[in-house]
């Protein structure tokens, strides 16, 4: 039987894919960088399904991408050099909401939305949230082990897992899904397989944590003169009575890329400014009238460190906000043209950062700076001259990129915060691993993936 054959025999003709576009779409993700080459797309719906797959794949030493929503940033589900590519997309079954003990446990393929719509439903609230969550899946925000814009409050997918489903390379199926708040038997496994991008096994099943409704968020935009101001403002916030729920910032130049995009997003502020920052406090209680944030925001105008802000006054310009932020991630894709940096530093070394990155040379590049300021985490994005070469274009900014990573490791900064290694980066994970670290992922990886199917060409 050829492998073909036995795919079809295992899942059926409409869940074995081979049409040119089919390969194209699933060989890809949003980088949109790396021209696609799968030989064939599986669609199991069971974890029993994905054991058969990768115990014949392990078998025959074929490679294998498993592959989410494809939203990754960093090159991590995409197929270059004829893999087949495992997508979870139809194991998109919630398999329980338990109040009582306050988690969910989903197939792998569950979209981040329809997680946070089920908690909602059972009146509790799923902790994660990127802009990307209508198309993401719970099994590659396990895999990435992604951060979001809420990171400041509720923590990274790593926080919030009870339990995991994996399917080895092997085939065989590793259940870490039980249901203990406390278990201190050994290593945890678990924690082993979250970040992993897809280079250890195939992630089926989580348990994630949920937690009690929110109190009502309230947001303000302030506009600051410095980099510097923005820390000012964030160190207040750090001090409020209020609980700190996102402090995101971006700079003119982001903004300007998203009212291109989008013009209704424009006019917010009268005069432009060089820095935006986004900062959302949860209220228990709130007596109508005051704006929960106005306090903070007049004690940072009588410090002389804001230029102008304005707050949401009511649920449309609440999401209007959200969206200038947002949006961000689709108005600079739209160029054609962007690499993405994804960087986090601790705190106090984050000015002294921003100014050797500023001094930089950057030839015809535009750089881009915003993300999650709270946890320290800078996304710089680098634009390429438009209409120009985009084979320059990426030489040129390996260069200044190379420079921002040594600058990262000067600081022992992460050059990923949160959107993983995949291929894009896997030549700079020396920037922030030791020689030690690496030596130790590698001999993991060699138990765990001997004949080396798994993801290939990702994270080393
Ligand atoms: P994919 O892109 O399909 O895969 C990502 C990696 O996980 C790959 O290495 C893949 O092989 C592996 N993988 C996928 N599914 C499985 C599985 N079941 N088992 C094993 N491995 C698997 N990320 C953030 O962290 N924070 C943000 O704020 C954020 N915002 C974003 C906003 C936008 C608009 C976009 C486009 C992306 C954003 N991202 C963000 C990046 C991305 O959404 C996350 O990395 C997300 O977790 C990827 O999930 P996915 O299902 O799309 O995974
Ligand atoms: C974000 O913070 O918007 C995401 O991480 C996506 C990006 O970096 O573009
Ligand atoms: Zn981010």
């Amino acid at each position: 039987m050829t492998t073909v054959a036995y795919f079809i025999s295992l899942l059926g003709k409409d869940n074995v894919l081979e049409d040119p576009e089919a390969l194209a779409i699933y060989g890809t993700d949003w980088t949109r960088r790396y021209p696609p080459n799968a030989s064939l797309v599986l669609r199991p719906k069971t974890a029993q399904e994905v054991s058969k797959i990768l115990a014949y794949c392990n078998e025959h030493k074929l490679s294998v991408v498993p592959s989410g929503g494809r939203t990754g940033l960093a090159g991590g589900a995409v197929a270059l050099d004829g893999e087949i590519v495992v997508s979870v997309e139809r194991m998109n079954q919630i398999l329980e909401v338990n109040i009582q003990e306050m988690w969910i446990c989903a197939q792998a393929g569950v979209p981040l939305a329809a997680l946070q719509d089920a908690a909602k439903k059972a009146g509790l609230f799923y902790p994660m949230d990127l802009g990307s969550k209508g198309s993401c899946q719970l099994g590659g925000n396990l895999a990435t082990n992604a951060g979001g814009l809420k990171f400041i409050r509720y923590g990274g997918m790593r926080n919030h897992v009870l339990g995991i489903e994996m399917v080895l390379a092997d085939g065989r199926i590793l259940d870490m899904n039980a249901s203990l708040q406390k278990d201190n038997c050994g290593y945890d496994l678990k924690q082993l397989f979250i970040g992993s991008e897809g280079t250890l096994g195939i992630i089926t099943q989580g348990k994630i944590r949920l937690m009690k409704k929110p109190q009502p968020y309230f947001v303000t935009l302030i506009a600051v003169d410095t980099f510097s101001h923005l820390l000012s403002v964030l160190a207040l916030c750090r001090k409020s009575t209020h609980t700190l729920t996102a402090f995101e910032f971006f700079t003119d130049a982001a903004y300007q890329h998203v009212k291109t995009c989008f013009p209704h997003l424009g006019g917010v502020f009268s005069d432009p400014h060089p820095f935006y920052g986004l900062i959302e406090v949860e209220v228990a209680s709130h007596t109508q009238g005051e704006h929960p944030l106005f306090r903070l925001i007049e004690e940072a105008f009588s410090c002389g460190i804001l230029a102008d802000a304005v707050f949401a006054e009511n649920a449309e310009q609440f999401s209007r906000f959200w969206s200038m932020r947002e949006n961000i991630t689709e108005s600079l894709a739209r160029t054609g043209r962007v690499h993405k940096n994804d960087l986090t530093l601790p705190l106090g070394s984050l000015e002294a950062f921003m100014k050797s990155v500023s001094a930089l040379p950057k030839g015809g590049i535009e750089v881009i700076y915003f993300g999650h300021l709270g946890d320290g985490n800078i996304h710089i994005n680098y634009i390429g001259p438009a209409n120009g070469d985009v084979e320059a274009f990426r030489r040129d900014v390996r260069v200044l990129e190379k420079k921002v990573f040594e600058c990262i490791a000067h600081y022992r900064g992460s050059i990923s915060a949160e959107h993983g290694i995949g291929c894009i980066k896997r030549e700079d994970l020396h920037y922030s691993r030791s020689e030690l670290e690496i030596e130790i992922m590698r001999k993991i990886k060699a138990v765990l993936d001997p004949t080396g199917i798994l993801n290939p060409g990702k994270i080393f």
